[in-house]
């Protein structure tokens, strides 16, 4: 089944935020930021800019009635600054206007003076001076210490991974109306509906049921609209409170990269133990992670770092720690893989370092030591209807690595200024939210008396396709022809207390709620048809809008059965709430089973590097992924192939950069390069795993939404090995990403 938007995404008629048809009294929003990194405010001169004609109010914490604060895991995070500010873009006050421009010209006029005190823009300074968010976090399996001692081999090293900007192509933004008795409406560009629910109740002091917020689809948001879409929406919701009227506040992209936060750059130190057969005995490993000005989702973000910090390798004594450390950067937030990515960079570096220095092929170390059925991680679940070498020895005889490799060799040996280079890359993720209690969702299905179907999740659509598949499951389940289904917007109205669309596991929570409603109701249904048939409910089938007995189609059709359901009184509204069985984690001994399941896959990547000008192609991005027994394929390997530039673009070309006063650097789409389709890779092939999927997915079909992005960790080391087949001097580092400037540095470092 084809995406159900792609028709009106198409033709440009799908509903973003900016195309709600606004009131004729809308007022128009704009945020005034702090110039500084980190100081006192001293003061600031609001009066040249009040006195520009049609504006109407200029907002800051002093016209707050319930609480300034937007922290979700920590309350430390103001809606505006009241005495100090901490990142150069935290907003300070918030400009309602008759128009846009109106507001642009009104914020030029404001004028603010501060106290300037000491800035801190790496994560390394944070730790030296003591500044972290929070007590550091450590999973620890066996005994690293001793086991060191009795290996053969012992390799350290540090690494350091940049962020990442989310560059959804829609920019954050919100629309709210008042609506009668003070309640009031977002209309919200967010992932998580709740959490701007939550939030602007708090901030406006009045009680949740009072704020509806909806959500028709995103144009993108890969975690960066997980808690930092809340802000805007609640600003406008500020206004509203006081103005009573409509107020539209949608960022520009110059704004947008400036107030935001991305995905966390990691400093991290490692050290890697192996016996003499290379097998891992024993791995340390250290993350520094700069979680800007507040805590945002980094907490959740460190934690999955530990959890991946082995990647799909079994390692039997493993001590890892995670300090987030406080910076005067905007708080860096979830970015999909959510600090998963971080962890598996370190411990390829790590296998990588350790390949070098032993002068062997990486890839004998990585395959000796994937991980198999029974294997514990370090947090204690045991691997089960393990993947990992199913989807590695598939890639490696599917795709012909040994025929790969004599290529290279035999190309490597007949150029001197071009030079390929291959790496493996395994992937290894958990399924469900790290956090027990947020894997949970509902679904309200109504069947209309005309026999079509409302279907409303707490999912939110953001290109990833998750309403296509609500859609499959309804009318699958159901029996009706996928037609007579509609996927309603998200409405905290109709599906309450929901977690964010986010963890790669919506369609898994809301999918598996939809199913429940739907056979519920098929089940009342099938009662109405065997009154009508004088047959027994367990022959009868819906199928695609007909009612079969016994395989025999019938005269009654899924209408008529509907409408004497209707005169019988039969309910045919149903609400499924749906949590996640056998998953819990113990957070004072770090050890439990909080993933439902794992998603594996390897990926092979071949680079080729110009080694006269540094720069690089990616020859092909070869890789078999676990998507279990797909549901819709093709939207799943869109989201491989989706995922894969992504990471490939963190690893190689997406540079996040900061000055020392914490002001951002790369803020334009000409200085921040994402990749085009000359930087895609020219090939990509990708093999779906024959296994039998996984009960705990929905219809066995896995979660699919971050994984893949790892794959793209694999370029980082192919490109490596390209530049040591030129530069056999080289002395191999790990600092993403691996910009052109830095390749043509290493090739001629000695
Ligand atoms: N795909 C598209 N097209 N747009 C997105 O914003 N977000 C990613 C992924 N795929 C995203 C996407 C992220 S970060 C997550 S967590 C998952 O989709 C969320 O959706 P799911 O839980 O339905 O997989
Ligand atoms: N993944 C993604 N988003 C989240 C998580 C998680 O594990 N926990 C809280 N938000
Ligand atoms: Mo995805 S980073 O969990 O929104």
């Amino acid at each position: 089944m084809k995406n159900i938007d792609s028709y009106t995404h198409l033709r440009g008629e799908s509903l973003f935020v900016d195309d709600i048809i606004t009131r004729q009294d809308t007022l128009y929003g704009l945020v005034f930021d702090s110039p500084k990194a980190h100081g006192k405010i001293i003061a600031v001169n609001y009066a040249k800019a009040e006195a520009v004609h049609g504006v109407i109010k200029i907002f800051t914490y002093k016209d707050v009635r319930g609480e300034n604060q937007i922290g979700g895991i920590i309350p430390d995070e103001p809606l505006w600054a009241e005495k100090e500010v901490h990142f150069q873009g935290q907003p300070i006050a918030f400009i309602v206007a008759e128009s846009e421009q109106i507001a642009k010209k009104a914020r030029k006029l404001i004028t603010i003076e501060i106290e300037e005190l000491p800035i801190i823009t790496t994560a390394k300074e944070a730790k030296a001076k003591g500044s972290f968010i929070n007590a550091p976090r450590s999973f620890n399996l066996g005994d690293t210490a001793s086991t060191f001692k009795k290996c053969k081999h012992v390799f350290s090293g540090n690494t350091f991974s940049n962020g990442q900007e989310h560059l959804y192509l829609e920019t954050q933004g919100a629309y709210a109306i008042p609506m009668e008795n003070g309640n009031i409406k977002i209309i919200s560009s967010t992932q998580g509906p709740t959490s701007v629910q939550k939030m602007a109740a708090q901030v406006l002091g009045i009680a949740m049921h009072k704020i509806e917020v909806d959500v028709t689809r995103l144009g993108g948001g890969f975690g960066g609209k997980e808690d930092q879409a809340t802000p805007w929406a609640v600003m406008a919701a500020v206004a509203v409170q006081y103005l009573k009227k409509p107020v539209k506040f949608i960022l520009n992209r110059h704004d947008d990269l400036r107030m935001t936060g991305k995905r966390h750059p990691y400093d991290a130190t490692f050290k890697i133990g192996l016996d003499k057969d290379f097998n891992i005995l024993a791995y340390d490993v250290e993350f520094l992670q700069n979680s800007g000005a507040a805590a945002d989702l980094s907490p959740a973000i460190a934690e999955r770092t530990l959890f991946h910090a082995t990647n799909s390798y079994y390692i039997p004594n493993v001590s890892s720690i995670v300090h987030s450390c406080k910076t005067n950067l905007p708080p860096n937030t979830a970015f999909r893989g959510f600090g998963g990515p971080q962890g598996m960079f370190v411990i390829e570096s790590a296998i990588a370092k350790a390949a070098s220095e032993l002068k062997i092929n990486k890839r004998i170390i990585q395959e000796r030591n994937l991980l198999v059925e029974n294997d514990t991680f370090s947090y204690g679940q045991i691997a089960t209807q393990v993947e990992m070498k199913n989807t590695w020895n598939t890639a490696i005889k599917d795709f012909e690595l040994a025929k790969i490799e004599s290529r290279i060799t035999k190309f490597n040996n007949e150029n001197t200024l071009f030079k390929k280079g291959i790496a493996l890359m395994p992937i290894t993720f958990g399924i469900s939210f790290t956090n027990t209690p947020m894997n949970h969702a509902r679904a309200l299905v109504h069947i209309y008396q005309d026999g079509s179907v409302g279907v409303s999740t707490g999912a939110v659509e953001m290109g990833q396709s998750v309403n296509t598949k609500m859609l499959q499951v309804a009318y699958k389940t159901l029996g009706v022809r996928s037609k007579n289904v509609k996927l309603e917007t998200t409405n905290t109205t109709r599906v309450a207390n929901t977690s964010p669309t986010a963890a790669s596991a919506t369609a898994d929570l809301n999918g598996k709620a939809v199913l429940k409603a739907c056979k519920i109701l098929k089940n009342r249904l099938k009662k109405v048809a065997s009154k009508l048939l004088k047959v027994d409910e367990k022959e009868i089938r819906f199928k695609k809008n007909e009612v079969i007995v016994n395989g025999e189609l019938t005269a009654l059709t899924w209408k008529q059965v509907v409408s004497q359901a209707m005169l019988d009184r039969v309910a045919l509204t149903e609400n499924a709430h749906y949590v996640t069985p056998k998953i819990h984690f113990d957070k004072t001994k770090e050890k439990g089973h909080p993933f439902a399941y794992h998603v594996y896959g390897t990926a092979i990547t071949e680079v080729t590097v110009d080694c006269i000008r540094g720069v690089y192609e990616i020859d092909a991005v070869k890789i078999v992924h676990d998507f279990g027994q797909s549901m819709n394929l093709g939207i799943d390997i869109g989201q491989v192939e989706g995922a894969l530039a992504q990471g490939i673009g963190w690893m190689t070309m997406e540079e996040i950069a900061y000055d020392k006063k914490g002001k951002l650097l790369s803020n334009t789409l000409s200085s921040y390069k994402v990749p085009d389709v000359f930087a895609a890779a020219k090939e990509v092939a990708i093999i779906p795993l024959e296994t039998q999927g996984n009960k705990m997915a929905i219809k066995k079909s896995k979660a699919v939404g971050e994984p893949p992005l790892m794959y793209g960790i694999g370029t980082y080391f192919a490109i490596q090995n390209a530049i040591k087949a030129f530069n056999s001097k080289h002395v191999i580092k790990f600092n993403s990403p691996f910009t052109p400037e830095k390749v043509l540095i290493s090739l001629y470092e000695d």
